[in-house]
């Protein structure tokens, strides 16, 4: 049976869709669960999500543990962007095509929500449930927490914050970027892998590495592709507001190489994603192909 990307891609998102929408209670004290719930759900691409799913399933993972990982990778996701578009951060008015979680329901509650996300997202990756070993529960928090904190989305967005108006060099801007978006999407193909290792088998450390670097590169491609849809796509089309790094005096490829420059960059990354996959064998893995270059692609 050959495989269809789109179908592939339905199923997934609707299981996601449907398995946070169970995780997040509406009926939590002061309407927190209904910030949450907001922030989250019914908008997004979900790629880090998919890339749970595809490389999971390129190493034959547990989809229970894949599910959860989605879940939890998407959580840390939304907190993030609840607050990079507070005031004190990028101070956004629009996401997923609607107001901000602040605009709609005030700082102090934004905030408490993005808490509250990351707290949850390490609650749903330790169940109770034995179907899923403890050491592998271990790892996927390990993952997640080193994606999130200092030495990834947090400490990237510190730099982010601390560079606007200054010119960096390349080798910065590369840093900042990897920090605070590539880390989490690479630790979405690595959680997905981890997956694996529910099974007990023995770990294809060629596959395992391989992973890691096409994660690498789609994460810094994310990036670069965020920051030139900033300055060609409009806000109807993202889902929030465009033109903004500029205006903000932000640190950018674009602002670093110029547009030309920084699309070819993107491609060369997606070459090089494809490149990992060619030399673990998993190129004939569908998902993970399509994933990487619909990512760089992307018209929002
Ligand atoms: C936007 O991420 C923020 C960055 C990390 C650049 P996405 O473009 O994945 O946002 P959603 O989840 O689809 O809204
Ligand atoms: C945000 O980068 C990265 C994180 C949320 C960690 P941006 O500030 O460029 O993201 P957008 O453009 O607001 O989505
Ligand atoms: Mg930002
Ligand atoms: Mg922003
Ligand atoms: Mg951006």
């Amino acid at each position: 049976m050959t495989f269809d990307f789109d179908v592939w891609c339905s199923q997934k998102l609707a299981c996601v869709e449907t398995a946070l929408d169970g995780f997040i209670d509406a009926s939590s004290p002061a309407d927190m669960g209904v910030v949450m719930r907001y922030g989250v759900l019914g908008g997004g691409k979900r790629l880090r999500a998919l890339l749970v799913f595809a490389a999971s399933e390129a190493m034959h993972g547990n989809t229970d543990a894949a599910l959860r990982a989605a879940c939890a990778v998407e959580m840390i996701h939304a907190y993030s962007l609840i607050h990079d578009d507070m005031p004190c951060m990028d101070n956004d008015v629009l996401r997923r095509g609607k107001p901000t979680v602040h605009v709609a329901y005030g700082e102090a509650q934004a905030l408490l929500a993005g808490d509250a996300l990351q707290a949850l997202a390490f609650e749903v990756l330790t169940p109770d449930a034995e179907a899923i070993p403890s050491h592998v529960q271990a790892k996927l928090c390990r993952l997640l927490a080193r994606a999130s904190g200092l030495d990834g989305m947090a400490g990237g967005q510190a730099i982010d914050l601390a560079s606007v108006g200054q010119s960096l060099t390349e080798a910065q801007l590369r840093r900042m970027h990897e920090l605070k978006t590539g880390a989490l999407l690479k630790a979405s193909v690595e959680m997905g892998a981890a997956c694996q290792a529910s099974f007990n088998g023995a770990l294809d450390v060629l596959k395992l590495g391989g992973l890691a670097q096409y994660g690498s590169a789609v994460g810094l491609a994310f990036q670069v592709v965020d920051d030139i849809l900033d300055v060609t796509a409009d806000a109807a089309t993202l889902g929030k507001t465009a033109g903004k790094d500029a205006a903000q005096n932000k640190p950018t490829y674009v602002a670093l190489m110029g547009l030309d420059e920084a699309e070819k960059y993107a491609h060369q990354l997606l070459d090089k994603a494809l490149a990992a996959l060619d030399q673990c064998d998993l190129t004939q893995d569908t998902a993970l192909r399509e994933l990487a270059i619909r990512l760089v692609k992307r018209q929002s």
